[in-house]
């Protein structure tokens, strides 16, 4: 019979530092004892995009803090742990290397076993944490930083089917509001405005929809939103209120039907799903998950969009991650090294493109 496990995991990656405590007792839904999670958010919004040295060294100054808080909340102390997970990449480099070098002095110290957790797998393995989900499913990984789907065969073994050429879907919502002089994070405030728009008065480009397969491309929409507001400026010297509106909305649809066209073919091509589940903050934009959840619906599979908190970067995802590589029997050395890129399926062709929030995998 397998052991009960309770592992420590770290997380900094991107602009979160993050330190969670989660158990797992074999034949027994994961708990979640701690996750805390310290945003970085104000300390990049100066700059439109996180600063990499900044986030570096805010993490250096968190991450330990990040454990304690993680530990206490949790009610245990370190020697209480089975062992510490950490994501090893990808992502940007120092602030990768501020939660590997805090996991090595922990191992180091302590003699508990250290497990090195690739972040995309962080994501992908979510819905098993929150659903206790059965292998093989369909992962659509869709946020600021990330963009592409995954078959999740195991906890090692993943298939990539497409993703983007270039910017990640999150990165244009955020240029998007930039744009049209609305406020960080985009995504949200573009969806609030959608709401009240025509999503039919701007014609905006399905870019790779007429291409077979699962890649996709969010850079041009960007370029065509640029134009439209620029025509509309032109000709009436200003934005209204409604054409705010409008460009939003047909912005938003334009997100919302490539997404959909390529997830039903991406369901299509890979029959037997246990289910189609979505990570990651654009994930939260309701009329991308109605779609979403349509598209499921047609394939015969169940939707599942795990709770927003643990859509996006947490360390909860890191500290499971672990807990099933282990399970596996992977340990890391004092050697282990961080990665500024880690493809999650080593046999697919690498992704072009670095998104804001640092190279995507
Ligand atoms: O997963 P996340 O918190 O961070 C990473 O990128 O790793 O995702 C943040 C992204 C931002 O680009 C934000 O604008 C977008 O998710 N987002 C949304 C919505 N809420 C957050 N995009 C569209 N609609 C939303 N409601
Ligand atoms: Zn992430």
């Amino acid at each position: 019979m397998a052991q009960t496990l309770t592992f420590l995991g770290l997380e900094s990656s991107c602009d979160d530092t993050a330190a969670a405590v989660v158990r797992h007792a074999p034949g027994e839904a994961p708990q979640i004892l701690s996750s805390v999670v310290a945003g970085q958010e104000a300390l990049h919004a100066a700059f439109g995009g996180v600063v990499p040295e900044i986030a570096a060294r805010a993490h250096a100054e968190r991450i330990d803090l990040a454990v304690e808080e993680a530990l206490a909340a949790a009610g245990l102390t370190l020697g209480q742990m089975d062992g510490i997970a950490v994501t090893a990449g990808p992502g940007l480099i120092g602030g990768v290397l501020a939660a590997v070098m805090c996991a090595k002095g922990l191992a180091a110290a302590t003699g508990l076993p250290l497990v090195g957790v690739n972040h995309l797998a962080g994501h992908a393995l979510t819905p098993r944490l929150t659903d206790g989900l059965d292998y093989p499913y369909l992962m659509l990984l869709v946020s600021g930083g990330h963009c592409q789907f995954l078959r999740v065969d195991g906890p090692e073994t993943y298939a990539r089917l497409g993703g983007t050429i270039d910017d990640a879907p999150g990165e244009a919502f955020d240029k998007t509001a930039k744009l049209l002089g609305l406020p960080q994070p985009g995504g949200p405030a573009v969806e609030r405005e959608a709401a009240q728009g025509d999503p039919r008065r701007f014609a905006f480009p399905r870019p790779l929809l007429d291409r077979p397969g699962c890649d996709m491309s969010f850079s041009g929409l960007k370029t065509a939103l640029l134009r439209a507001r620029d025509g509309v400026i032109a000709e009436k010297s200003g934005l209204t209120v409604q054409d705010r509106r409008d460009l939003c909305a047909g912005f938003q649809a334009a997100v919302a039907d490539v997404l959909a066209e390529k997830s039903r073919r991406a369901l299509a091509a890979h029959p037997g799903m246990t289910a189609f589940a979505v990570a990651g903050g654009v994930a939260a934009n309701t009329v991308i998950r109605a779609r979403l959840t349509d598209v499921a619906a047609a394939a015969g599979v169940p939707f599942l969009a795990p709770p927003l908190r643990l859509c996006t970067d947490n360390a909860a995802m890191i500290a499971w991650a672990g807990i099933e590589r282990f399970r596996l029997g992977h340990r890391d050395g004092l050697d282990l090294s961080a990665r500024p890129r880690w493809p999650l399926d080593q046999s697919a062709a690498p992704m072009l493109g670095a998104g804001k929030k640092g190279a995507k995998a």
